[in-house]
């Protein structure tokens, strides 16, 4: 486990994980120790499970690695969001920032999302191998995101955004200066953006943020910047990998390529099915034993780490039969955990799958025929245990 042939092709672990038993003793890259449950039911029962809670500081864990060659200031406040909380504190958070992201405000934005797709999508050069990481992967959906708060839509701040989120969002890989300097340029851009908004509100996410701290039991000014920052990075790198991913299947792949661009009604379900398939994120963020219990028959102690595996999950074959087959019209599809679930539920669900289906429209209108550049076992990986995606994916879109 974790090895490169993991990295970019973790299937097969998954399949001897399922062999072997139902949770597993593991040490991640980083070091840590941790148990890995991975059995579809299990992994649904652990993300409900409240007595796996998610605040570090609970068990006195101090950030390692990276992380913790931050200033304290950055740190806490950049990297303490709701993804780290649990109740009654989370319960307070996730109410406030989950407003904006309901089913019918994120449904009317269907148009503009539709809308940049189109345009980056048509701006893709043909016949020429092309980064479509780079290219339209991450561009597109951080601008969906940035839209969403409301960062103004120039190019000064779309090249400040870039630039610390690909930097940040290397995280473990990244350079440690440059890592350092970038958290400082974020704290900086979200200030900015904060104080923007204050003078000039919108209707947009980072101006009901800054208004909810006037309410009671609102926002404080710490959990404004930390939720901002938490919401470009969620909110943009795990569904560019599930674009780049889903790609790549269908680059490699005309029969798939045709099926969908004729059956576009099967577009939704694709989406659920590339989530599972492609599984973005392989392990759902740390969590810990608030106190001594047993997870299917294991015997945990409190303060001990359990990292629940939603990609080996998405794998199981009691849940889903042939699961290394993708088949869009697979009517268990939506049953994955990619967005995990629990009072953590991934907020941006809609979103992203709205982003997800007008990607892969956009792409097969204008472009039936497309390959990838190179041979796919040169492909790199993203390195690291949680996330999963290609770092460069050159594609040739139209026929050579
Ligand atoms: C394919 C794309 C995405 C995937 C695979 C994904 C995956 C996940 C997962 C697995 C969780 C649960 C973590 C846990 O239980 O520990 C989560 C939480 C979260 N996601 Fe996503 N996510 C995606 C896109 C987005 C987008 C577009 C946004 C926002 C714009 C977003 C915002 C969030 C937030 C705010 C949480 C924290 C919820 C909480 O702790 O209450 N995500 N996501």
């Amino acid at each position: 486990m974790f090895s490169r042939e993991w990295e970019s092709d973790p299937r097969p672990t998954y399949q001897q994980l399922h062999d072997t038993g139902p949770v597993h003793r593991v040490t991640l890259p980083s070091g840590s120790r941790a148990w890995l449950v991975t059995r579809h039911e299990d992994a649904s029962a652990a993300l409900a499970n409240p007595s796996l809670i998610k605040d570090p500081l609970r068990f006195g864990k101090r950030s390692r690695g990276i992380l913790s060659t931050l200033p304290d200031r950055l740190r806490t406040v950049l990297f303490r969001n709701i993804l780290e909380m649990d109740p009654p504190e989370h319960t307070r958070v996730r109410k406030l920032v989950a407003r904006p992201f309901s089913a019918a405000r994120i449904s009317r934005r269907l148009a503009d999302v539709e809308t940049r797709a189109v345009a980056m999508v048509d701006a893709l050069p043909e016949r020429e191998p092309v980064d479509i990481v780079r290219a339209f992967c991450s561009p597109y959906p951080l601008r969906i995101v940035c839209d969403l708060l409301g960062v103004p839509d120039s190019e000064e701040s779309r090249l400040r955004v870039q630039r610390w989120a690909r930097v940040l969002n290397a995280g473990h890989a990244a350079d440690a200066g440059a890592y350092v300097e970038c958290a400082g340029e974020a704290m900086a851009y979200l200030e900015e953006l904060v104080a923007l908004k204050r003078r000039e509100p919108g209707d947009d996410l980072a101006s009901a943020m800054v208004a909810s701290q006037e309410e009671e039991d609102g926002l404080s000014p710490e959990e404004v910047i930390g939720t901002l920052f938490m919401l470009i990075l969620a909110g943009h790198e795990s569904t560019a990998h599930l674009l780049s991913m889903s790609l790549l299947e269908l680059a490699r792949d005309p029969e798939l390529r045709r099926d969908l661009a004729e059956h576009p009604e099967l577009l939704p379900n694709a989406a659920e099915e590339m989530l599972r398939y492609t599984s973005p994120v392989k392990l759902a963020p740390w969590r810990y034993a608030a106190h001594d219990l047993a997870l299917a028959g294991t015997d945990i102690r409190a303060g001990e780490g359990v990292m629940v595996g939603v990609a080996a999950a998405n794998m199981d074959p009691a849940v889903f039969p042939g699961p290394g087959r993708l088949d869009i019209r697979r009517a268990e599809a939506v049953r994955h955990l990619s967005f995990g679930r629990g009072i953590h539920f991934c907020l941006g669900a809609q979103l992203a799958k709205m982003e997800a289906a007008a990607a892969f429209r956009a792409v097969l209108n204008r472009f039936p025929d497309f390959t990838l550049a190179i041979a796919a076992d040169s492909i790199e990986w993203q390195r690291g245990a949680m996330i999963r995606g290609p770092l460069a994916l050159p594609l040739v879109f139209g026929s050579r």
